[in-house]
């Protein structure tokens, strides 16, 4: 790949997308970066105001299913090398709409890659696709043991079923055409510019306005938490140093119950808004759980460490303090990003 690289990074306006375009913004002026994205309810324009008029930031809007569409813009820009991270991304979503997925997640992925296959062909060697995905295609732990980049693929959810289907098609290509591509499987993450679906967000946002904290079931489930900002790093590791074909792990060696994450949280928003020790902690509510919820999620990212030298950077209690101060000092974000469409979500889903 030449120095001076064009790229195409797919979901750019979601949560990591936005983290990761601004993380090659900023660290390569001498890349041209675009960022593709249809702007669904989870994508933001103003997740990216800090970096919208750099000279080597150009914004596209559109969806990766239109073929036509995603040939013009391989066609205009000649890129590279492609970063996909557009996708619907939520558990709760799928079970509701889960063709929207396969659309998305499945369809879309199939699309970029076969746009590439066609505008990169006799020179595969020198361009990159690197899909980024989820460690929920591994399905479930046990108390016992991680996931390592071997573990079968066992999803249980719509989404992660659609993110397993779309990883296969990404290895397909490269088997069966040559192209270099990598995949990553990353675990939950958290941090600012999360849209308050998700459980950490929209733990926030119920604590800041004393709405109770729906937990599922017994709030027994395990999530391996990371930093978004070492996802977006790893991202830059495994796409300027990982060999072609390879599949790398990433993950924050940092599991919680989310009943004692919780508790974690309402802790610091308490000191952070405060109130007296434990007024968050009563609004804690179980709720009924999620149909096929998985118990567990751990990743070992040995890969990544030994290869590439990647560690996580937070402590999760740093990290979490820094994510509830985000979210306090950026109220106008969460009031726009929680008005409307949002509203009808939220009732549909809890009550
Ligand atoms: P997100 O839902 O916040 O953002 C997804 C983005 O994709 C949005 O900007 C949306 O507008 C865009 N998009 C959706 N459909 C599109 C389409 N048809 N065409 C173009 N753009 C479209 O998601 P996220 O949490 O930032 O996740 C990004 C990627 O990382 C996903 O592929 C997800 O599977 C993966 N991932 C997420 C996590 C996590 O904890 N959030 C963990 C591991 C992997
Ligand atoms: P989530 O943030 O949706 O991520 P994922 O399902 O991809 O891991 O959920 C994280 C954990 O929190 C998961 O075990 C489900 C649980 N959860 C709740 O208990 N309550 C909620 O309102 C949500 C959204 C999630």
């Amino acid at each position: 790949m030449s120095t001076n690289k064009t790229i195409i990074i797919t979901g750019g306006a979601g949560f990591i997308g936005s983290h990761v375009v601004r993380r090659f913004v900023n660290n390569y002026p001498q890349y041209k970066i675009i960022n593709l994205d249809k702007l669904t309810y989870a994508g933001n324009l103003a997740n990216l105001t800090d970096i919208e008029k750099a000279p080597n930031y150009i914004f596209e809007k559109g969806d990766i299913c239109d073929v036509a569409f995603v040939d013009a813009l391989f066609q205009k820009y000649t890129p590279d090398a492609v970063i996909h991270l557009a996708a619907e991304s939520h558990v709760d979503r799928s079970i509701a709409n889960p063709v929207e997925f396969v659309m998305t997640n499945v369809v879309g992925t199939v699309t970029l890659l076969n746009a590439a296959r066609h505008a990169w062909k006799g020179a595969y060697d020198t361009h990159r696709f690197y899909h980024v995905s989820t460690d929920e295609v591994y399905g479930a732990l046990g108390a016992e043991g991680m996931f390592t980049e071997t573990t079968a693929y066992d999803p249980h959810s719509p989404y992660s079923a659609s993110k397993a289907s779309s990883d296969h098609f990404v290895r397909a290509y490269h088997d069966t055409y040559g192209m270099d591509c990598v995949i990553s499987n990353c675990s939950n993450n958290y941090g600012s510019h999360h849209f308050p679906e998700k459980l950490i967000p929209l733990s926030i946002n119920n604590i800041k306005n004393m709405k109770p904290i729906p937990v599922y079931g017994k709030g027994e489930n395990v999530r391996d938490w990371l930093w978004v900002e070492d996802h977006a790093r790893a991202i830059d590791d495994i796409f300027h140093k990982a060999k072609t074909g390879k599949t790398y792990n990433i993950g924050g060696h940092n599991e919680w119950t989310n009943i004692d994450l919780i508790h974690l949280l309402c802790k610091i928003m308490d000191k952070k808004l405060n109130r007296a020790e434990g007024t968050s902690a009563a609004l804690i509510t179980f709720v009924t759980d999620r149909a096929g919820h998985d118990l567990r999620y751990a990743i070992d990212a040995t890969t990544l460490k030994e290869e590439l030298g990647w560690l996580p950077s937070l402590q999760f209690e740093e990290g979490l303090e820094k994510t509830v101060d985000w979210y306090l000092e950026n109220e106008e974000w969460l009031n726009n990003v929680t008005s409307g469409a949002y509203q009808k979500y939220y009732e549909n889903q809890y009550n």
